[in-house]
Order: C-alpha cells, then sequence, then structure tokens
C-alpha cells in the first residue's frame, strides 16, 4: 500500500480535469501530474506555445500552465501508460445527461464514467487510488468499484496476475468557470468522502499542503456524491427564486437591484447569488437538477422531484419571457429586423457556452425571422456556429453563406445597422459602453435590453436610447 502519492493520473483535460490538477501541480512540486485525454486536439491545446490559445479561458490559468507546465504537470493521449505509473487517477470526464433509453432527458449517461473505470481495470498496476471528481449520481462509486472489482477476480485467476487493488474515493469539485484558479486556491470546503482511511489521508495529506485542515471535510462516499448535487440544486434554486421576482419587481413599481441587496442583507440569507438574469447556464446546475429528479422519483418521492422540477421550468420560462419582451417592445414583429447580441458565454470570464441562455434566446430571435451580430469576447466563431446549428429547424440548419446570423468581431462591428442590443452575458467590457458612439451606429428605436442590470440608465438615456432592464418597474 502507497505510503505517500509520488505520481496522480486524472482522466479528462476540461473545465474541471485542466484547471484542478494545474493548481495541484502548483502548490505540490514534488508530485507528478500527469493530465491524459482521448482528444488529440485538445491535448495539442494545453500543450501550445501560445498561451492566449489554451484550450479554456480561465483567469490566472495561463500564468500557472507556465509556471508548472513539462515540470511536473504534463498533457498527453498516453492513456494506459499514464493509468499503469500513476498511485492516484482522478477521474475528471464529462457527465452529460442521457439522450435516449431508460432515464432519457434527466438520468447522468455514464457511458465515460465506464470506459474510464474499465481502462483503470486493465492498466493500473498494484494498489491504486480511484478518485472521482466529475459531478456523478449517487451510487456511481459503487458501479465504478464493481467494474474494478470485477477484473481484479478475473486477473486473480490469470497467472500473471500483479495483485492490483484499489480504493475509491469521491472528491466533489466545487469550482465555479470564471474563478476556477481562486476557488481551488482557496476552497471553501474540501469534501472527501471514502471508507478506507488509509486512502482518505493520503488525498488529505494533499490538500493540506495550501488547505486548512478545518475546511476539509471526510464523509462515507454516499453522502459525498449527493451533498455536490444538491449544493448545485440550492445555488440554481436561488438563481430560479430571484429571476421569478425579478418578473414581479417589472410588472410594480420596484427594483430587483434594491430588493435583492434589502434581503441579502438579512445575515442568514446572505448577499450571493441573487443576481437576476436570462436564467443559469453551464454544464453542472441543469444536469445536476435533472439527476437529482430522477433520483427522488426512483426513489418514489415524487413530490419532491416536482418541487425541484420546477427550478428548471422558471429557468426556461424566464428566458421565453426575455424574448417575448424584445418582440413586442419591437412594436410586436422583429421579422426583417437586425439586432445585436452581446455575449455568448453562459457566465463572464469563460469561454465555456454549455447550457447558456444565449443559445435558447438566439434560436427563438432566429425563428421570429429577425437577423442577428453576435459578439463575445470568448467564445470563437466555430463553437457560436455550432450551438445554433440544428438540422431539425430549417432557420438554424443554413450553410455559412445563408445563415441569418453573423459572429462580429467587436461591439461595434456588432451594433452597425441594429435595431436593438440584447446583453446576455456579464463581461465586464459591457459596463461601460460608449453610448454616444453605439448610437450612431444603430438604427431608430435603438433599444437596449438590459439581461445582466449592468448599464447606466441615465448614461444610456441621455443618448436617447429606449431602455429595458431585467427586474426594472421604474423605467
Ligand atoms: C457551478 C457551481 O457554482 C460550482 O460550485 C459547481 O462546481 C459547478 O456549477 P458554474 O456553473 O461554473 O459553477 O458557474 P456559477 O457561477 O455557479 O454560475 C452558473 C450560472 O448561474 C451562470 O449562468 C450565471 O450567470 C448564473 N448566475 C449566477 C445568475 O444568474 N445569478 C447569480 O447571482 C449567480
Ligand atoms: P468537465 O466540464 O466535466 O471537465 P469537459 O467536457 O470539459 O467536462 O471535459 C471532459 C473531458 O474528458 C473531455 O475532453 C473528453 O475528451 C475526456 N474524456 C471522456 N472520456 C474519456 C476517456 N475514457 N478517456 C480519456 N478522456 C476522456
Amino acid at each position: 500500500m502507497a505510503i505517500s502519492i509520488k505520481n496522480i493520473c486524472c482522466i479528462g483535460a476540461g473545465y474541471v480535469g485542466g484547471p484542478s490538477m494545474t493548481v495541484m501541480a502548483d502548490r505540490c512540486p514534488e508530485i507528478t501530474f500527469n493530465v491524459v485525454d482521448k482528444n488529440i486536439k485538445r491535448i495539442e491545446s494545453w500543450n501550445t506555445s501560445d498561451l492566449n490559445n489554451l484550450p479554456i479561458y480561465e483567469p490566472g490559468l495561463s500564468l500557472l500552465i507556465n509556471k508548472c507546465r513539462n515540470k511536473n504537470l504534463y498533457f498527453s493521449n498516453e492513456i494506459e501508460k499514464n493509468i499503469s505509473s500513476a498511485d492516484m487517477i482522478f477521474i475528471s470526464v464529462n457527465t452529460p445527461t442521457k439522450k435516449t433509453g431508460l432515464g432519457a432527458g434527466q438520468a447522468i449517461d455514464l457511458k465515460w464514467i465506464e470506459s474510464c473505470a474499465r481502462q483503470i481495470a486493465m492498466h493500473a498496476k498494484g494498489h491504486t487510488i480511484v478518485v472521482e471528481k466529475s459531478t456523478l449520481p449517487v451510487k456511481t462509486a459503487q458501479a465504478i468499484k464493481s467494474i474494478l472489482d470485477g477484473h481484479t477476480k478475473k486477473d486473480s485467476k490469470n497467472l500473471d496476475s500483479d495483485n492490483k487493488t484499489f480504493s475509491i474515493l469521491s472528491n466533489p469539485e466545487f469550482l465555479a468557470e470564471g474563478t476556477a484558479i481562486d476557488d481551488l486556491l482557496s476552497p471553501d470546503r474540501i469534501l472527501i468522502g471514502g471508507d478506507d482511511n488509509n486512502s482518505i489521508e493520503l488525498l488529505k495529506n494533499i490538500y493540506l499542503k495550501w488547505v486548512d485542515g478545518g475546511k476539509i471535510l471526510t464523509t462515507d462516499i454516499w453522502s459525498s456524491e449527493l451533498s455536490k448535487l444538491i449544493a448545485n440544486a440550492f445555488l440554481a434554486q436561488r438563481i430560479s427564486s430571484i429571476n421569478s421576482i425579478s418578473a414581479l419587481c417589472e410588472s410594480t413599481e420596484a427594483n430587483i437591484i434594491d430588493v435583492a441587496k434589502a434581503v441579502g442583507m438579512d445575515s442568514r440569507i446572505g448577499k450571493n447569488f441573487l443576481n437576476s438574469g436570462p436564467g443559469f447556464g453551464g454544464s453542472c446546475f441543469k444536469k445536476d437538477i435533472l439527476n437529482l429528479v430522477y433520483i427522488c422519483n426512483y426513489y418514489g418521492l415524487n413530490e419532491v422531484a416536482d418541487y425541484w422540477e420546477k427550478v428548471i421550468t422558471i429557468n426556461n420560462w424566464q428566458q421565453n419571457r426575455i424574448v417575448s419582451i424584445v418582440v413586442n417592445k419591437l412594436y410586436g414583429t422583429i421579422s426583417g429586423k437586425k439586432i445585436a447580441i452581446l455575449g455568448f458565454a453562459f457566465k463572464a470570464n469563460t469561454n465555456d457556452t454549455r447550457e447558456s441562455p444565449a443559445i435558447n434566446i438566439c434560436r427563438q430571435l432566429l425563428e421570429e425571422g429577425c437577423t442577428l451580430n453576435i459578439y463575445d469576447p470568448k467564445v470563437k466563431k466555430e463553437q457560436i456556429d455550432s450551438d445554433l446549428r440544428d438540422e431539425n429547424y430549417s432557420y438554424l440548419n443554413k450553410s455559412d453563406k445563408e445563415k441569418t446570423w453573423k459572429v462580429s468581431s467587436s461591439i461595434i462591428d456588432a451594433v452597425k445597422e441594429t435595431d436593438a442590443l440584447i446583453i446576455l452575458t456579464d463581461w465586464s467590457e459591457f459596463n461601460n459602453l460608449d453610448f454616444q458612439k453605439i448610437n450612431k451606429f444603430m438604427r431608430p428605436p435603438c433599444w437596449i435590453f438590459d439581461t445582466r442590470n449592468i448599464i447606466n440608465i441615465n448614461k444610456a438615456k441621455k443618448y436617447g436610447f429606449n431602455i429595458w432592464k431585467i427586474g426594472n418597474g421604474n423605467l
């Protein structure tokens, strides 16, 4: 049994695996970290000398990559070799919602996790600690364990068996994109679930290099898995709660910013996560709630499932109602009109567009017959094109020449000859728009729809803009 960890392998070089291992490598120079992925292009991008072109954008990440890469942090496609030499393996692969079959639309598709477990079972040597880092449904560790145990038993019948053994830990990641490096360096808590005390201690010792021991919580494996799901469900619930009230503020003469401030000053409630907006996006919230709903229904807790499902209902409703407001303000039709979209990522400081509200809102606007100029400081054109395209709808399934949206290279490029601009992501460069300049490029009635509550109304009004701001009943 290992007495200290010298070699760590992380399977999955995505938004979780990449930043988590980079921060660990920075804090633990005596350990070698091999981040492996089956995606050849992704690994090439992690190894690029152009640090502005890493596969994911995350403030502070490129500095750490520059410091650790090829010293004690390596990115490669050599999955088998790095599994074999690892004392500890983190599983950070994607866990999307199932598209077909049993539990379609709600349960997590575990095929990537399963294939990882099989690769580990085949190639691991000696004793290996397997740590699940992806957000996983409760009891996934059990599935991983049974795959690993199955192989161990089978191998033990072979004469060349090398007596491989495994212990499994759950160590959920709580980082938020856009602040991942800070979140990893100063976490609120580290959660380690498992039943093998030796393995728990070994993982804990790694975190103790930079995290206060009082913040490291150990639980049984099921509680750890469930806690991650519930933390995300509670956060998403707060957003749906404040978004539902944003609509009430608009219908009355209240202002959601003041209401959120007053409510959040109650120390029992707290001020974070009370910004109303176009709804939550990102790879976790929707997926985790759907998964929670699935699990509740599975255990016959139908009322509990219905309660949590409403968080998603409100999220969709918020996006739909923003589209209706835009159409209504533009005299009931946007057919033939041109609209600028500022921001496509699901939040600021990331190039990630998974579940971004912008996708649903843009698709609905396109369905209404307008054309869109879309600008985002970090999302690439190919990503926007692939997010919007859908072969089931003719208006979304057009060639580059025929499509009714264009990806713009700057704010000014985006607003040219448009009737309206819609702010969808809270990028800081949208906080101080040059209204005087923008106004010259737009066409009357020059509407601004601010779904993130970031623009200064008085300044914008001075230059003759019509303004709608989320949750503001006093315009
Ligand atoms: C989330 C959790 O915060 C993190 O702990 C978990 O590990 C992964 O899921 P992430 O999805 O990266 O992180 O970002 P987060 O900051 O939580 O934002 C999610 C969505 O909620 C974004 O679309 C954001 O714009 C929206 N949001 C957040 C609001 O609309 N209002 C808020 O007040 C906060
Ligand atoms: P997350 O946000 O959870 O990090 P991503 O989709 O950004 O999700 O990253 C997951 C990564 O895991 C992808 O780059 C994918 O290619 C990789 N991956 C999935 N399954 C395997 C596997 N069996 N072996 C190696 N890499 C895998």
